[in-house]
C-alpha cells in the first residue's frame, strides 16, 4: 500500500538563500573539512543559496599556499561527485585562500585577521564572517580566545555585521569539562553568536519529525502513553572505528553518539509542541524533554544499559578486525563500540512509555530508524474468535532516518479470502519517490542556518547541560572491564561479533520488559 504525496507544495516552496559573508574553516587541512565542510559550501555556492559576495578561508597548521588548498578543494569537490562540470569547480576553487598558523599563537590571527580584511574588501562581504571550528576538541577554547583577542570576534556583535562561531562535537568530554568550555566559550562570545552543531538536526529525514507530528494532528491525540507502548531508536553503521582510533579509544560510542545524536532523536520524538518554530521556542521544549528524563538508578545501571565492543566478523560477506585489533586501539581496550539504555520519561504524556535507545559500530548495516509502537488492539475483539487465525501485530510508525529515507505506517488489514486472517501491511513514504535521488545535506543546511542567524537546529547551552547531567554518571573511563553478559557490573563489556545486531544483552535489555527490537529488516525496499 502506498500512499503518493502531490509535489505542488515543494515546487513553490523556494530556497532560503543566506546572505554575503566570508566562511573560516579551522582545521582544514583535516578529515571533516574535505569531506564534509568544502562539499557542503560548494553546494551552497553552486545551487546559489549564499549570495555571490562569498569567500572561503581555510586555516591550519600544515603550511600551504592557496594553489595547494584549491587543489585540496578540487579533491573534496570530485570525491563527492565526479560528474560536476570543471568550470563550476574552478569557479569556486576561486573563492578559496588559504593561511597557515598555529592555533596559541597571536601572529597566526594576526594574519589571518589582514587576510579576512583583505578578502572582505574584494568581495564586499560587508564585515560578516563565520568561523567553523573543526579541530580536535582540545583546541576549541583557544582558537575562540585567540579570535577573541586578536580581534577578529567581538562579543554582542551578531546583527550586520555579525561574527558567529560554529564549534563541532564533541562539546565536552562529561558535565564538568563541557561547562567548563562553555564558560570559556561566553567570555569572547555571547549565547547568540554560537552555534553548537549535531549533523543529524541538518538531515532532512531528522527536521521531517517535527514537521510530521504538529502538522499532521491526527497524530497527535495517540501521541502519548495511552496509545504508544514504547519507543525504539536505532543508529547502526556498518563501518568499524576507521582511522579515528586515537580520538574513539578516548571517548566511546556512549560520548560519540548518544550525548548529541540519540538524545536530540529522542527529544524530537518526545517533546512538547512549541509555541512557535522560532529557534528558542523549539530548544525550550526539548530541554524540557530532556529534563524530565529520570536520572539512571545508579545502584542498578545493569538493569538500564549494555555496554558492547566489537570482536572479528563478517561484513557483507568480508572478514573484519575486532576492535582490539584495529590499528591504535589498545588490545586489552575497555572502550566501547555499543550502547543500548532504555529512558523512562517522568512527564505526563509519557508516563511508562520507555524509550529504548542504541547505537553501534560494525553492526550487520547502516540503519538509522526511529520507531513508534502502538499499544495492541483491545483483546477481547480478536481473542477467542476461531475465525481470527493470527493474533493483530500493533500499529507501527518508522520514521527512516538513514539510508533508506522516508516514513511508514504499519497497519492491520484482512488478508483477502474466506477466512479472518489478519496481516500487517504499510503505507509507505520515500522520499526517493516523491522527490528523486537521496538527499545529503546535513551540513549545507546547518552552515547555512548559521549564515542566517537561526539557531534552531543547534544545541544551546542549557540542553548540553541537560544531556551530560544525564549520562555522564554512566561513564566509564577506568581502564578495567571484565568480558561477559548483560548482568554484570556496570563495568561488564560484551564482545559481539562484527556484521551482527550487537550483544546479546542488548536483547535481554528490552526481553525482560516482554518486548523486542524490531526486526530491522522491515520495509527494506
Ligand atoms: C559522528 C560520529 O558524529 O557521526 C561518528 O562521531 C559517526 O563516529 C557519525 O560515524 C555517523 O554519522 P552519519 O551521518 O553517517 O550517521
Amino acid at each position: 500500500m502506498e500512499v503518493r504525496l502531490s509535489q505542488d507544495n515543494s515546487e513553490s516552496c523556494e530556497r532560503v538563500s543566506g546572505g554575503r559573508c566570508g566562511y573560516v574553516i579551522f582545521g582544514a587541512s583535516g578529515d571533516l573539512s574535505q569531506r564534509k565542510l568544502l562539499p557542503s559550501v560548494f553546494s551552497l555556492c553552486r545551487t546559489k543559496r549564499v549570495a555571490a559576495e562569498f569567500f572561503i578561508v581555510g586555516y591550519a597548521r600544515s603550511a600551504m599556499d592557496d594553489a595547494a588548498f584549491r587543489i585540496k578543494v578540487r579533491e573534496a569537490i570530485r570525491q563527492v561527485d565526479a560528474g560536476i562540470a570543471e568550470s563550476e569547480i574552478e569557479a569556486f576553487a576561486q573563492k578559496c585562500f588559504y593561511v597557515s598558523g598555529g592555533y596559541d599563537q597571536d601572529d597566526g590571527y594576526q594574519a589571518l585577521k589582514a587576510r579576512t580584511a583583505e578578502l572582505d574588501a574584494a568581495f564586499a562581504t560587508g564585515g560578516n564572517l563565520v568561523f567553523h571550528v573543526a579541530t580536535p576538541p582540545p583546541l576549541y577554547a583557544g582558537i575562540v580566545a585567540g579570535l577573541g583577542k586578536n580581534g577578529l570576534l567581538k562579543r554582542h556583535q551578531n546583527d550586520a555585521p555579525f561574527q558567529r562561531v560554529i564549534v563541532e562535537k564533541p562539546f565536552g568530554r562529561d558535565f564538568e569539562s563541557a561547562e567548563r568550555l562553555n564558560n570559556d566559550l561566553l567570555e569572547y562570545l555571547a549565547e547568540e553568536q554560537l552555534y553548537r552543531i549535531d549533523h543529524y538536526l541538518g538531515k532532512e529525514t531528522v527536521q521531517n519529525i517535527l514537521m510530521f507530528r504538529f502538522a499532521n494532528p491526527i497524530f497527535e491525540p495517540a501521541w502519548n502513553s495511552a496509545y504508544i507502548d514504547q519507543v525504539q531508536i536505532t543508529v547502526a553503521e556498518s563501518l568499524g572505528v576507521e582511522h579515528r582510533a586515537g580520538y574513539f579509544e578516548q571517548a566511546g560510542l556512549l560520548r560519540d553518539m548518544f550525548q548529541n545524536h540519540l538524545l536530540q532523536l529522542a527529544a524530537l520524538v518526545g517533546m512538547e509542541p512549541p509555541v512557535s518554530l522560532d529557534s528558542e521556542n523549539i530548544r525550550d521544549e526539548k530541554v524540557k524533554f530532556m529534563k524530565s528524563i529520570r536520572p539512571f538508578d545508579l545502584d542498578n545501571l545493569p538493569a538500564q544499559m549494555v555496554r558492547g565492543q566489537y570482536g572479528p566478523g563478517v561484513i557483507a560477506g568480508h572478514e573484519v578486525r575486532g576492535y582490539r585489533e584495529e590499528a591504535g586501539v589498545s588490545p586489552s581496550s575497555c572502550t566501547e563500540t555499543y550502547f543500548a539504555m532504555k529512558l523512562s520519561i517522568d512527564n505526563w504524556r509519557w508516563h511508562g512509555v520507555p524509550f529504548y535507545l542504541r547505537a553501534g559500530k560494525r553492526l550487520e548495516r547502516k540503519l538509522t530508524r526511529i520507531a513508534v509502537v502502538f499499544k495492541k488492539a483491545a483483546y477481547g475483539l480478536f481473542a477467542g474468535n476461531k475465525s481470527v487465525e493470527s493474533a493483530p501485530a500493533p500499529n507501527v510508525l518508522v520514521f527512516d532516518i538513514q539510508p533508506r529515507q522516508g516514513l511508514s505506517l504499519a497497519v492491520q488489514a484482512k488478508v483477502p479470502g474466506v477466512r479472518m486472517c489478519l496481516a500487517p501491511v504499510r503505507m509507505d513514504f520515500n522520499y526517493r519517490d516523491v522527490y528523486g535521488s537521496e538527499m545529503d545535506e546535513d551540513y549545507s543546511t546547518l552552515i547555512l542556518d548559521c549564515i542566517r542567524g537561526d539557531q534552531s537546529l543547534y544545541w544551546r547551552r542549557d540542553g548540553v547541560q541537560a544531556s551530560w547531567r544525564l549520562l555522564t554518571p554512566a561513564l566509564r573511563d577506568s581502564g578495567t572491564c571484565s568480558l561477559g553478559g548483560a548482568s554484570g557490573p556496570m563495568d561488564m563489556l560484551e564482545i559481539y561479533p562484527a556484521g551482527s545486531w550487537g550483544p546479546t544483552a542488548g536483547e535481554r535489555l528490552l526481553e525482560k520488559d516482554g518486548r523486542q527490537w524490531l526486526e530491522p529488516s522491515l520495509g527494506n525496499t
